[in-house]
């Protein structure tokens, strides 16, 4: 069975996303939507540096909810609540880096309604949130017992990620530290990794207090610093540490940690990563402990980033190889507790089928 799909955006997301349908032996591209006027037209393998692949982009919305296809790969900068109905009501399952991990009771009522209306399913996955804060540490906490603290953390150097408007609008670098601390999108960020947190209270049994808490502290450039926003100025925020916690009567039980910078020079105060360098990990607390830290999602060096970051590509790749259990599984908006477990598929040189065809 191949399953029909739609990428949504030609971003960096979008671009890991596509080259990965075009790999997975389950999934065929049919359509995809482009912001960009000078995009319309344009064979999508073009715009993903790849070999061309016969479908064109559009930016008709019309005309992608009216196309047969199963799926859709919703990775633009910011989700529009109202084509993503259109969408799960015309009858595609919906995968998402931009939100709804874990939505619980937030407002989900039109999307709850569209997906019954089209059949359809919602699922937000990516990598952080969407796997490193809720995914990989609920898999690694079936090892211990009597848990006491879960954390999640990312250590980056954001002057790899080529996505401007991301990193400065959403990510607020180069803001000033006020603009930075008063902004709110770090509600909007926030959201995502609280309901991380909240899948992961939810299936360990933590009986979190109501509000998480959340800390934000910024380091500043003490001289001008390249980056994908252009220069940052002494005094803007360059790199940043956001982190959320669940507790149970005031006990930290859950941390997630995301530290960003813009490399380790030139900030005030002096942060780096520390002799491990960038990387992912996370840890539980428990009987016994477990520690696991991630490498291969980080760039070898800045132009190999701005030119593919590999975090960025495995985030789409996550969504990809959620596209077919998705696409079997029942109408509704779906989570990692819901859905089977999602596997990655060998190269097309070594698969069963492809490769047979092949020869
Ligand atoms: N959960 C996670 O782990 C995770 C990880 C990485 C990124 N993300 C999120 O995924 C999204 C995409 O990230 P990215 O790295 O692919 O960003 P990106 O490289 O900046 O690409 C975003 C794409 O959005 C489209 N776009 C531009 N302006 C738009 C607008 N006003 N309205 C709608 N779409 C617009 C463009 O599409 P075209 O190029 O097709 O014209 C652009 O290429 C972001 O929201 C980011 O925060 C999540």
């Amino acid at each position: 069975m191949n399953y029909r799909v739609i990428q949504w955006a030609t971003g960096g997301v979008g671009r890991g996303a596509v080259a990965g349908i075009i790999n997975h032996p389950e999934l065929t591209l049919v359509g995809c939507w482009v912001h960009s006027a000078d995009k319309t037209g344009k064979d999508v393998g073009e715009l993903c540096g790849i070999d061309p692949v016969g479908v064109l982009a559009t930016n008709d919305v019309d005309e992608l909810v009216a196309m047969e296809a199963d799926v859709v790969m919703y990775s633009p900068i910011q989700a529009d609540k109202k084509v993503v109905a259109r969408l799960l009501a015309s009858g595609k399952n919906v995968v998402t880096p931009l939100g709804w991990f874990f939505p619980g009771k937030r407002d989900v009522d039109v999307l709850e309604k569209a997906c019954q209306q089209g059949n359809s399913t919602l699922h937000g996955t990516g990598i952080h949130p969407g796997g490193i804060t809720e995914r990989f540490p609920l898999m690694v906490s079936a090892l211990s017992s009597a848990i006491t603290h879960v954390r999640a953390e990312e250590f980056s150097d954001i002057r790899t990620y080529g996505a401007p408007d991301v990193v400065g609008e959403i990510m607020l670098f180069g803001k000033t530290p006020e603009e930075a601390i008063n902004s709110p999108m770090l509600h909007f960020m926030g959201d995502g990794f609280i309901q991380s947190i909240e899948m992961v209270a939810h299936e360990l049994g933590f009986d979190l207090d109501p509000e998480p808490t959340c800390t934000h502290e910024v380091s500043v450039a003490t001289k001008p610093i390249d980056s994908p926003i252009g220069v940052i100025e002494p005094g803007r925020v360059a790199a940043q540490r956001f982190t959320w916690q669940g507790t149970v009567s005031g006990e930290v039980v859950i941390t997630v940690r995301t530290n960003w910078f813009m490399g380790e020079e030139h900030l005030d105060p002096p942060w780096n990563f520390g002799p491990e360098g960038e990387r992912f990990e996370v840890e539980i607390s428990g009987d016994p402990n477990a520690k696991v830290t991630f490498h291969g999602w980080h760039p070898e060096s800045i132009a190999a980033g701005l030119k593919r970051n590999p975090g960025v590509v495995a985030t789409g790749i996550h969504g990809v190889s959620a596209l077919p259990y998705v696409c079997r599984a029942k109408a509704g908006i779906l989570t990692y507790l819901d859905l089977p477990l999602v596997a990655g598929r060998a190269a097309p040189h070594l698969h069963k089928t492809r490769g047979e065809s092949a020869q």
